[in-house]
């Protein structure tokens, strides 16, 4: 068994007592009220999932595992040279929420390095899907295609007990994890680089093997690291995560769960934000004619802009202040591309932007989020294909839901199922009437 399985099994039958504690004694007690408003309008703010690999405070922003996002990019173990954490040490983290050591972080690599040969059927799934396919449907089918490779699977029918479950999921989570930098890479190649492949080198991490196989020099590989990490998981509640848990819980494997959570993400209220937030960037570019606004002209075209539409890569379900993702990439773009005259922009419409939406008092979040961010730090390095960026946010956030999936399994979650109401029911519980 390797070091993180040992060390993820130690942690899991520490924890499993508190779980079994929590819904033996204590699962009569309320943790929330729901109402119509809250049925009606996409379950918001019910408290009704538990994780602990991450967390969302509305004004703080994310911590996994207890560390904010400076502290993560401080305390994990650093590449050779780089400014950025191994995503592998990361993952580790993520898992057994203790900071591992370098060479604990390595082993990860080692691990990843032995599991990650992409079998070849999957390159030939992806050249025969139409050359229009989006990056996003690409990706999910290519996972989607390994699921024969399961091995839960094969155990499952060979009748495991349920709490050897997770060893299984975290099997399979290693094997898919490993491979998915080079799918992703293939994709980008094989779609916008006339199909020619670059082999990924053994010798690289996680995000520097990326970076290579995508063709793109240095910091790249540090832009993949921090955005992988950045990405990889938001708490339970939004649309990715909670589709692979939904998924995993009826005991789909994680190729399954994994291909689930991307499809979800693909939506332009998701992942895809990114890439609707750097189109508009570059409508506002041109239309302010290329040049880089005043802070008056800007805030003109803000309040032109708010009379017919909104401002993209502002606002978020949950967060009430400026996302921490958000500044973790402005801090990037002011050291390494602080003249880049898109970065400009985003950096005057956060200026500009928080205050009109204030000041206009619809928004209940005026403040940008990750998405406002990230798609000019690709394209300044030269992934100007903007339907791509989703694909990197899903390399990163399958990080996370595999880790909450391994977790769930661990801990014996049951197959999710809540109860549904009709119109009428609510017409008459809102009438004070007994649906019961
Ligand atoms: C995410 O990272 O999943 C997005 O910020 C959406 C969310 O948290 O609801």
């Amino acid at each position: 068994m390797s070091g993180l399985k040992q060390k993820l099994e130690q942690k899991i039958l520490a924890e499993r007592p508190r779980t079994e504690k929590l819904v033996k004694e204590f699962g009569n007690v309320k943790a929330d009220e729901v109402n119509i408003g809250q049925i009606i309008g996409g379950m918001r703010d019910i408290k009704c999932l538990v994780t602990d690999i991450s967390y969302l405070d509305p004004f703080e922003g994310i911590r996994f595992r207890g560390l904010t996002i400076p502290e993560v990019l401080e305390k994990l173990p650093k590449v050779e040279g780089q400014e950025m954490p191994f995503v592998e040490g990361f993952f580790y983290f993520l898992l057994t929420g203790e900071l591992p050591t370098s060479k604990e972080a390595d082993d990860v690599h080692e691990e990843f390095n032995a599991r990650k040969k992409v079998p070849d059927y999957v390159f030939n799934i992806l050249r025969a899907m139409p050359a229009d396919s989006h990056p996003m449907t690409m990706f999910s089918a290519a996972i989607l295609s390994m699921n024969r490779d399961s091995i839960f699977k094969v155990k499952y029918h060979e009748h495991i007990k349920k709490t050897e479950y997770w060893q299984y999921y975290y099997e399979d989570a290693m094997n898919l994890l490993a491979k998915l930098p080079e799918i992703a890479a293939f994709i980008y190649r094989l779609k916008y680089r006339d199909g020619k492949i670059i082999a990924p080198d053994p010798k690289l991490d996680f995000g520097g093997n990326f970076a290579h196989m995508m063709g793109i020099p240095k910091p790249y590989d540090d832009v993949a690291r921090l955005y992988f990490i950045l990405h990889s998981d938001h708490e339970s509640g939004n649309v990715s995560a909670h589709t692979g848990h939904l998924v995993a819980s009826a005991l789909s494997d994680i190729y399954y769960a994994t291909s689930a959570m991307l499809n979800g993400l693909a939506g332009p209220l998701h992942g895809l934000a990114n890439e609707e937030v750097l189109r508009w960037i570059h409508g506002v570019v041109e239309t302010l004619g290329g040049k880089v606004p005043t802070e008056e002209e800007m805030k003109k075209f803000v309040w032109d802009t708010l009379k017919t539409g909104v401002i993209p890569g502002f606002g978020h379900a949950v967060l009430r202040k400026t996302d921490p993702r958000y500044t973790a990439q402005r801090e990037f773009c002011l050291k390494h591309m602080p003249d880049d005259l898109l970065f400009k922009y985003v950096d005057l419409l956060f200026k500009v932007v928080p205050p009109i939406l204030l000041e206009q008092g619809k928004a209940k979040n005026p403040w940008p989020n990750v998405d406002a961010q990230s798609g000019v730090i690709q394209w300044y390095y030269g992934v100007k294909e903007y339907e791509f960026y989703t694909v990197l946010f899903g390399i990163g956030r399958a990080l996370g839901v595999c880790s909450n999936i391994i977790w769930a399994r661990a801990l014996g979650y049951p197959i999710e199922r809540p109860k549904s109401l009709t119109t009428t029911m609510l017409e008459n519980i809102a009438a004070g009437k007994s649906v019961d």
